[in-house]
C-alpha cells in the first residue's frame, strides 16, 4: 500500500485515489476525490474506470445545512450506507440541466461543497446521491464514507468527497489484487480505511 501522506498530497492536488475498506467487510475499493474543486474530466475518468455507484459523502454539518435527510427513514442495508435522497443543483444556482453529464454532476457536486450553499440551491430527486458521514466520522463508523470525509478534513477542505466503487471488465468487484493493479495503471495511490484510522490515532502520551 501507498502511505496515508501520499494520499493526501494527491487529494489536495484535485487528484484521485483508491481506498479499500476491510476485506472483512465490503471488500470494495473505492476511487476517492475531493468534492470542492472536482471538474468535469475527474467526474468522468471516475465513472469509466470505476463504474459502480457515484456519491457525494458529505460531514453531518453539511447534510444538515443542506437538509439532505436519509432516504429511507428505517434503513435495512447491512452496512447502513447513509444515502439521502438524491439532488441536482438548480439551473439558476449551478447552470445544471439534465443533471447527469459529468458537467453537470461536477457542478452539482461543487454546490453541494459550497459552504454558502441552501437547500434552494438544489433540486429533488436528481442524478447526484449524497451521503452523510456520522458525527465523528471513522471513529463512529468505519465507511468509505467516512473515511473520504476524513480525508477531506485532514486536508483542510470542505468535508465533501465524491467516491465511486471499482468493478471489473466483467461487471464483478474488484478486489485487493485487481485494486493494486489499477493502481499501478493509473500511477494513483491505494490506501485502505484502516491505514486513516491509524494515521488519525494520536498515540497516548
Ligand atoms: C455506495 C456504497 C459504497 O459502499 C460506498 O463506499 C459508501 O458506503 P460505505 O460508507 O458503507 O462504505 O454502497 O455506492
Ligand atoms: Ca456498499
Ligand atoms: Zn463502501
Amino acid at each position: 500500500f501507498d502511505t496515508v501522506a501520499d494520499a493526501l498530497t494527491v487529494l489536495r492536488q484535485g487528484g484521485v485515489i483508491i481506498l479499500a475498506d476491510d476485506e472483512s467487510r465490503e471488500n470494495e475499493g473505492d476511487l476517492v476525490a475531493l468534492a470542492q474543486d472536482i471538474t468535469p474530466e475527474t467526474v468522468h475518468m471516475m465513472l469509466r474506470e470505476a463504474a459502480g455507484l457515484m456519491c457525494t459523502p458529505v460531514g453531518p454539518e453539511i447534510a444538515e445545512r443542506l437538509g439532505f435527510t436519509d432516504m429511507v427513514a428505517e434503513s435495512t442495508d447491512p452496512h447502513q450506507t447513509p444515502f439521502t435522497y438524491t439532488v441536482d443543483g438548480t439551473f439558476e444556482a449551478t447552470g445544471v440541466t439534465t443533471g447527469v453529464s459529468a458537467m453537470d454532476r461536477a457542478a452539482t457536486i461543487r454546490q453541494i461543497a459550497n459552504p454558502m450553499a441552501t437547500r434552494a440551491d438544489f433540486n429533488a430527486p436528481g442524478h447526484t446521491q449524497p451521503l452523510t458521514a456520522k458525527e465523528g466520522g471513522l471513529a463512529t463508523r468505519i465507511g468509505h464514507t467516512e473515511a473520504a470525509v476524513d480525508l477531506a478534513r485532514l486536508v483542510g477542505s470542505e468535508p465533501a468527497a465524491v467516491i465511486i466503487e471499482v468493478l471489473k471488465e466483467d461487471g464483478t468487484m474488484a478486489r485487493r489484487d485487481d485494486l493494486f493493479a489499477m493502481s499501478e495503471r493509473l500511477d494513483i495511490p491505494f490506501i485502505t480505511i484502516e491505514q486513516i484510522s491509524a494515521y488519525m490515532t494520536v498515540p497516548a502520551v
